[in-house]
C-alpha cells in the first residue's frame, strides 16, 4: 500500500488496548493499585472475582509471574469464556486458572492465597469468604463504582475484624507538553471505581 511500518512485540499495554471487550475493564492505574493494595508479588496466589474481560487478570498474571498462579471467578460463562481467550493471546494462561462460579452466594472455594481482588457489584457478600480464602497477613482488595458500595464494604471489612483497612480514589490528569506551555489536558476522566483494602491478620 506504500506505507512504512514497524514490527514490535506487544508490551502489556498493547495487550490491554486490544482486549476483546465484554464488561467494563478497570483500568490500568487502578489495576496496578489494586494489585499494589493487595500484596501482590513475583510467585504469589492471587483470588479475582469477577473476570469480567479478563484485563485484571492479564497484569496480575504478569505481576505473579511463571511461578505465581492466579484464579479468577466468574458466574457468567460467556464472560469466562472471553477473559480466558484474552489471557490466551497474552500468552499468561499457564498461569491462570478461570472457574464458573457465583462467589457472592457459594464462596471462594480456595485457601491459603496471599491475596483476594474483588470486582463485582455486591463486593461485602464476599467478605466473609474472602478472609476464609487469605492466609494470616493476607490483603483483600475491592473496586466499586459508587460511594454507597465502598461503604457498604468498608463497614464489612471492620465488622469482620479486618486490619490496615483503607479507602482511596485515584485521579490521572494526562499533561500537554508545549514549547513553554505546559498545562493540563483540558479534558480527563473524572472517575472510574473506588479502592478500598483491609489485611487478616490472626
Ligand atoms: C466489571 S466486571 C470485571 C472486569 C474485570 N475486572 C476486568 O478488568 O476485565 C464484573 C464481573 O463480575 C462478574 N460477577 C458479578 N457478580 C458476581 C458473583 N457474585 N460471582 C462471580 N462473578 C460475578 C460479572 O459477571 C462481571 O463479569
Amino acid at each position: 500500500m506504500g506505507h512504512r511500518y514497524r514490527l514490535v512485540r506487544p508490551s502489556l499495554a498493547d495487550l490491554l488496548a486490544g482486549l476483546e471487550r465484554g464488561p467494563q475493564i478497570v483500568t490500568a492505574k487502578d489495576a496496578f493499585h489494586l494489585a499494589y493494595l493487595a500484596g501482590v508479588a513475583p510467585g504469589g496466589s492471587v483470588v479475582e472475582a469477577g473476570a469480567g474481560s479478563g484485563a485484571l487478570t492479564i497484569v496480575l498474571a504478569t505481576l505473579v509471574g511463571a511461578a505465581g498462579r492466579v484464579t479468577s471467578y466468574d458466574r457468567r460463562g460467556e464472560f469466562l469464556d472471553a477473559a480466558r481467550r484474552n489471557v490466551e493471546r497474552a500468552g499468561l494462561a499457564g498461569r491462570v486458572e478461570f472457574r464458573r462460579r457465583d462467589v457472592a452466594q457459594e464462596g471462594i472455594d480456595v485457601a491459603n492465597v496471599a491475596s483476594v481482588i474483588l470486582d463485582l457489584p455486591e463486593p461485602w457478600a464476599v467478605v466473609a469468604s474472602a478472609r476464609e480464602a487469605l492466609v494470616s497477613g493476607g490483603y483483600l482488595a475491592t473496586y466499586t463504582p459508587t460511594y454507597n458500595q465502598l461503604e457498604r464494604t468498608v463497614r464489612t471489612f471492620r465488622s469482620l475484624g479486618f486490619d490496615e483497612v483503607r479507602a482511596s480514589e485515584l485521579l490521572e490528569r494526562s499533561l500537554h507538553v508545549g514549547d513553554g506551555g505546559t498545562r493540563p489536558e483540558f479534558e480527563m476522566l473524572g472517575h472510574t471505581g473506588f479502592l478500598a483494602s483491609g489485611r487478616r491478620v490472626d
